[in-house]
């Protein structure tokens, strides 16, 4: 497994910088070296230092307090988890928090840490009041899991040497450091673990105002002009997501770059740029919409189980599960019952199609669900 690279906070670059001068640098030194364009594009809008995360108003003051109080104590920052679902900012912010700290970071996550043995040199490197960030901390293995235990409470590694009756296990000491884990299902984690994080803070969804915001702000840093109205469209079809807000900026900057002389993102290029992308008004896009159209066509509104919808819709129900069924839920269009997913009178009326009239007197059981 290859360690990606630690760098040093606080002194990198300064915020706001726009692409592309630092873009491809700023990449490789935060990402472990990704190049590829989007991971470039990602890092190049990451806000950098506290003050430029927009939104997010209680986590960050809380966040502020924690690394006041660090810088106060000249003391390593205490075990922190970031928790909600993806594109919301866990990894912008812990990416500040080591530059607000000017303290080193080293990046890792879950899945590239199969054994203890792939941890132990993040831990050994690991300087005084540095940060070791690891993403998607919820897919460590079991054995990483009990591994990290010692290391988090006792800043201290058990490493066994040998087997059978020669076996010998060394105590090895480590600099005090902190942890910044993110996850995407904090449902995941094991008890021992999550209550090993002196703090946790939930990302929530962000407003159409601070979406709106960080549209504009973007929008400045990749130096396109955009309206006012085109930034607020944007945003009301990112669904309450910063990475998608970024998405579809980019979306709406190519579009203009080749339908403008100006490239300038105005409302009625944006919102062209947004029909071609079959994003409605919602921010729902053209797979979604299928999903709602295949539950009514094919199984009368529901319920359906989630097999046979995908099925119907040919995708792999995991994908209809982690990709779809969230943001239609969130919207309340769909429900899932015991039986399978249904959808609701709110799911009819975005679709604009009449609900089929009530005859579940003589067509349902008690619990929704279809008998004939
Ligand atoms: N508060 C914010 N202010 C401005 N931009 C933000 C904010 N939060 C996120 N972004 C933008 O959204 C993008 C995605 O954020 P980030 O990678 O931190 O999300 P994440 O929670 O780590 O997602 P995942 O769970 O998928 O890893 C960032 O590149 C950044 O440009
Ligand atoms: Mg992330």
């Amino acid at each position: 497994m290859v360690r990606q690279p630690v760098f040093q906070g606080g002194n990198r670059e300064e915020s706001g910088h726009p692409l592309p001068e630092n873009s491809a640098a700023a990449s490789s030194s935060s990402t472990g070296g990704f190049d590829s364009d989007d991971k470039d594009f990602d890092d190049a809008l990451r806000p950098k230092r506290l003050v430029d995360i927009v939104g997010q108003r209680k986590v960050v003051e809380r966040v502020q307090i924690m690394i006041d109080a660090t810088r106060k104590r000249s003391e390593p920052l205490g075990h922190l988890l970031l928790d909600g679902p993806p594109g919301l900012g866990k990894t912008t912010l812990a990416t500040v928090i080591p530059r607000e700290l000017d303290a080193e970071i080293q990046i890792t996550s879950g899945p590239s840490l199969a054994a203890p043995k792939d941890l132990l040199p993040y831990l050994t490197n690991a300087s005084y009041g540095s940060v070791l960030f690891i993403d998607e901390i919820h897919r460590m293995p079991p054995a990483v899991e009990e591994f990290i235990y010692p290391a988090m409470e006792d800043f201290r590694v058990d490493i066994t040497l040998g087997e059978g009756l020669n076996a010998r296990t060394i105590n090895m000491k480590l600099q005090p450091f902190t942890i910044i884990g993110a996850t995407t299902r904090s449902g995941m984690l094991t008890a021992p673990l999550r209550d090993r994080f002196v703090n946790v803070q939930h990302l929530d969804f962000y407003s159409e105002e601070d979406l709106t915001e960080i549209v504009r702000c973007n929008a400045r840093k990749l130096k396109s002009d955009i309206d006012d109205k085109a930034a607020e469209e944007l945003a009301c079809r990112s669904r309450s997501t910063p990475r998608k807000a970024n998405n579809l900026l980019r979306w709406a900057r190519d579009y203009a770059t080749v339908h403008d002389s100006e490239s300038r993102i105005s409302y009625d290029m944006t919102a062209k740029a947004l029909e071609m992308l079959e994003i409605d008004r919602l921010g729902l896009e053209h797979r979604d919409r299928r999903y709602l159209e295949t539950l009514i066509s094919v199984f009368t509104g529901g319920p359906a189980g989630l097999q046979a919808i995908g099925h119907s819709m040919n995708v792999p129900p995991d994908t209809l599960e982690d990709e779809v069924e969230p943001f239609l839920l969130r919207c309340g269009f769909i429900q899932r019952t015991p039986r399978g997913r249904m959808i609701t009178a709110k799911g009819y009326a975005h679709l604009e199609i009449d609900p089929p009239v009530d005859n579940s007197a003589t067509e349902k059981s008690p619990d929704g669900s279809r008998l004939f």
